[in-house]
């Protein structure tokens, strides 16, 4: 009793491996399934394969057919700011004032609990119409909006990780919490929420520029006191940002050694950004194990750089990262878009390293490395990003145990032309035929797609969203 069981039938594109592991023949890492069947028992998958190997175990289970559709484990945001949907957008400003005259403002208002409660609504609404079924969120230094947050996940059975946001100084006081505050209802908070349902709890120090050497030994006893909890902040984003937090940090050798010296950086550990991380920077969250959140939407709409996605991809001292739309700094919330900024950056990188522009600059690897094929978008969206997030052991692909959070990606909506673009690659009206095809449709989808693409969302088994239908 008690036991609901369903099953989707459709064509399925999940990864198994690392593609970077995998230079030249990345679809090695790949698994499609032209005609799969995935079965789902209380929202985790219970069988995956072949629809003619599958089927006949489950004589007599209701199939829902999604035909015309790939279907992907649904996409990860590692580094996305709720409190900061409304300010998507914002015209004009770097980081720090962007904060200060955008961000600010906007997230006093979530110390009510009724606007952080409508917001919440509105912010899990848009995620699973761009086709995220997890983040990793910021909230605001107000318990009550990280409350909203959890409360309104836990009615979508959504799995989330999110925890109060840290900042003593640098924001108006609205804006900020007390370290003793933040201490105390932060462990309220874990009490509460985490591992309560599919919430998990991060411990979250803003960045060191908005927070005191208080805040961050707070952050560090949270830490020891509940391992189990992640970790969440910001690191060397923005040049004037690095600048401030060596100042205020002047015993730290760099912006690294700040979180260093307070136990933070280790497995479950993301900052966002990393831009302006040094060689020895990223060799250090290699040897941590710790996970920088790619934000190329947001690296470019706040005008913060380029991360080296190539160098972090380094096969000696790898460094474990996911991606993040950081809307409000990204300027829209789906990963498809994420990706296709991801991939400009990538092609940027290795015009700077391919030795066209200064021959002693040129590194053929790390060019390579920076090539955001299909393959390794797609992982970093999904395998890729559980892994950085300490969350594979749940989520990322569809093998049997994992919990049954899927996209359904429709490659020829969108733009007037991504059908006919869309034919070129693919000749079989019924879809591709290989993963390089089905790798290639996807390409489209990353390269001119959007919301638009995202036909519907499923969590642990249940359709969540669907697409409104459009007139032809
Ligand atoms: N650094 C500290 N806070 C923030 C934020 O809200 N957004 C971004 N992009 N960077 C930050
Ligand atoms: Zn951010």
């Amino acid at each position: 009793a008690g036991v609901s069981r369903c099953a989707v039938r459709g064509m399925f594109f999940d990864f198994l491996d690392d593609p970077w592991k995998h230079a030249g023949k990345e679809h090695e890492a790949a698994r499609f399934l032209r005609d799969g069947l995935l079965v789902v028992e209380n929202g985790r998958i219970s069988d995956f394969g072949l629809f003619e190997e599958v089927s006949p175990r489950h004589p007599g289970l209701e199939v829902v057919s999604l035909p015309g559709r790939l279907l992907l484990p649904g996409f990860i945001d590692g580094h996305v700011h709720f409190p900061q949907l409304r300010v998507m957008g914002a015209y004009g400003r770097h980081l720090l004032d962007w904060l200060q005259q955008r961000v600010f403002p906007e997230e006093r208002k979530y110390g009510d609990r009724d606007y952080a409660d409508k917001a919440a609504g509105l912010f899990f609404d848009a995620l699973l119409a761009a086709g995220t079924t997890t983040c990793q969120a910021f909230t605001t230094s107000h318990p009550v909006a990280t409350e909203a947050f959890f409360e309104e996940a836990t009615r979508r059975n959504m799995r989330v990780i999110t925890g109060l946001t840290g900042m003593d100084r640098f924001a108006p006081e609205a804006s900020c919490v007390g370290s003793d505050d933040f201490y105390r209802e932060s462990r309220r908070l874990i009490g509460r929420y985490h591992r309560k349902g599919r919430n998990l709890y991060a411990i979250t120090p803003r960045f060191a520029v908005g927070c005191t050497d208080a805040m961050l030994d707070y952050s560090r006893r949270l830490k020891a006191e509940f391992p189990d909890c992640w970790v969440n902040t910001h690191i060397s984003e923005n040049p004037a940002e690095v600048r401030v937090a060596r100042e205020l940090f002047p015993d730290c050798q760099d912006y690294t050694a700040v979180y260093e010296r307070y136990g933070l950086l280790g497995p479950k550990c993301t900052a966002g950004h990393g831009i302006w991380l040094s060689d020895d920077e990223l060799r250090r969250f290699s040897k941590a194990g710790a996970a920088v959140a790619f934000c190329p939407l947001s690296n470019f709409f706040l005008g913060s750089g380029s991360f080296r996605l190539g160098r972090a991809m380094d096969p000696e001292h790898p460094v474990s990262v996911v991606l993040g739309s950081d809307i409000g700094g990204g300027n829209a919330l789906t990963l498809l878009r994420v990706m296709e900024e991801a991939y400009k950056v990538g092609m940027c990188n290795a015009t700077l390293l391919d030795g066209s522009l200064d021959p002693r600059a040129m590194d053929l690897a790390e060019a390579e490395r920076n090539k955001f094929s299909p393959y390794r978008a797609y992982y970093l969206s999904t395998l890729g990003g559980a892994r950085a997030l300490c969350l594979d052991d749940l989520l990322g692909n569809f093998e049997p145990g994992k919990e049954a959070d899927f996209v359904a990606l429709d490659w020829r909506a969108g733009q007037a032309a991504m059908a006919w673009r869309q034919s070129l690659a693919v000749r079989d009206a019924t879809g591709p035929r290989t993963v390089d095809e089905a790798a290639e449709l996807l390409f489209g989808v990353m390269a001119m797609g959007d919301d638009r693409n995202v036909d519907e969302t499923w969590i642990a088994g249940k359709r969540a969203y669907k697409k409104a239908a459009t007139a032809a």
